[in-house]
């Protein structure tokens, strides 16, 4: 089959793969219909994420066709479902209490120790995302193996169509559980660093919730335009001084939450910044928490922090004063996302939340490389990018 593969930093290419085959009984293999270009992808692509290997197939939100079926899974051939990112096995004690992402029998016992020295325990696994997180192929492929099937993957009714449904494989539950972990409150100020995918699905989520003001920051005109019209007030970081704007947007008090929607390669030239940079860039840095550290200090005392941006290892100069000292509430974590797909299911099937404002390009899986550079340098332009395997090679909609 034919499958998106990393080689390198900057060097991804569509080629010609093995077949995926039901390995355990709760296997299924799905034909992927759609399948799309994250910004957790880009942190692959730009080699910030240990552990990937070259011929690695990369994509972890996708939905397809149930083509085949290990004997216990639940799935049925002939149906559509969208799978979410996070490997669950559905039974450890992490999966009993809906804690996903924290699963412990997802990533195999030979491939845990990285995660374990890393962070004091083995992450659990994720679809195309090294092999820290299990060494499992994605999904921008032509077909996938999907473990666990009968824990995962949602069936999705024929009247919807791939693109309203296709983000609750992640950057949907993922901007719904940033919302979530901000605890917000009716009429609170909310502010969001990063009007990507997941930052702009923050914010929506933010307002649906009850949040009265939500301030957004980013310098990409067009993706504050799309925050603008989610209803947010938006700041331009380049050009205007972030903690001193909101401090004015929020009475003079600061906001009641922040969310990190931007994770470990901020852009900007704070000093800090360029440092990070420096240092990730001849390998002795991990992370670029610019945005984070500036979402501490302006958010007010006794507030909320939310972290859905990606982090891997270790930053320097972390604002650890301000946390303790202004007594903020902090959380963080790769999402749950099979706590969320039957609720916002729900809710984009009410007209709750539209999922497809976002969609800027859709390419054919031949063009996947394409994809990836453009979404990296023309982020202004390239919101989004959905992938079809079925697609004419060349075209772009
Ligand atoms: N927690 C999870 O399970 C999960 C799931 C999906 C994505 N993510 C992470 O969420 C983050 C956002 O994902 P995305 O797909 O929206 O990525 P993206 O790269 O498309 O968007 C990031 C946005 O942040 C903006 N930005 C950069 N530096 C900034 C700064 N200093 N201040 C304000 N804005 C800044 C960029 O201009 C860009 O628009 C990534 O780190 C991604 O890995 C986490
Ligand atoms: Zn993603
Ligand atoms: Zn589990």
């Amino acid at each position: 089959m034919r499958a998106l593969t990393w080689h390198g930093t900057h060097d991804v290419r569509v080629d010609s793969v093995p077949d995926p085959e039901i390995v355990n009984p709760r296997d299924a293999i799905l034909k992927i219909t759609s399948t799309a270009i994250c910004g957790s992808d880009l942190h692959l692509y730009d080699g910030v994420i240990p552990g990937v290997a070259p011929g690695d197939v990369l994509g972890h939100e996708f939905m397809g066709e149930v083509v085949e079926t290990g004997k216990d899974s639940t799935l049925k051939k002939g149906q559509r479902v969208v799978v979410p990112f996070t490997i669950s096995c559905g039974g450890c004690f992490h999966c009993q209490i809906k804690q996903y992402s924290a699963c412990e029998n997802s990533n195999p016992a030979e491939k845990q120790d990285m995660s374990a020295t890393l962070y004091g325990h083995p992450m659990a696994a994720l679809f195309g995302y090294s092999h820290l997180t299990g060494g499992y192929s994605g999904g921008q492929a032509e077909y996938v193996r999907v473990p666990f099937s009968d824990v995962g993957p949602i069936v999705i009714p024929d009247h919807l169509e791939d693109e309203k449904v296709l983000f609750l494989s992640d950057i949907l539950p993922t901007g719904w559980m940033g919302a979530e972990n901000a605890e917000i409150q009716h009429d609170d100020t909310v502010a969001v660093w990063g009007c990507g995918p997941v930052g702009l699905f923050a914010i929506q989520s933010a307002i649906v919730m009850g949040a009265s003001k939500v301030i957004a920051i980013d310098h990409y005109p067009h993706r504050l335009e799309l925050a603008k019209q989610l209803g947010a007030e938006v700041i331009d970081f380049r050009t205007t001084d972030v903690r001193e704007a909101m401090m004015e947007m929020s009475g003079g008090i600061g906001c009641d939450a922040v969310i990190d929607a931007v994770g470990m390669e901020a852009h900007g030239f704070a000093i800090d910044n360029m440092i990070d940079i420096a240092k990730q860039k001849v390998g002795i840095g991990t992370d670029r928490a610019s945005a984070l550290k500036q979402a501490i200090l302006a958010v007010r005392p006794g507030g909320r922090v939310s972290i859905p941006g990606v982090y891997g290892g270790m930053t320097d100069k972390f604002p650890l004063g301000a946390l303790m000292e202004k007594g903020l509430q902090v959380r963080a974590g790769q999402t749950h996302v099979q706590r969320y797909t039957k609720p916002l299911l729900d809710k984009i099937e009410d007209g709750t939340i539209d999922t497809t404002f976002l969609i800027s390009h859709r390419l054919p899986l031949e063009d996947a490389a394409r994809g990836y550079k453009n979404f990296r340098e023309d982020q202004d332009s390239w919101t989004k990018v959905v992938l079809k395997p079925g697609m004419e090679a060349g075209a772009t909609v």
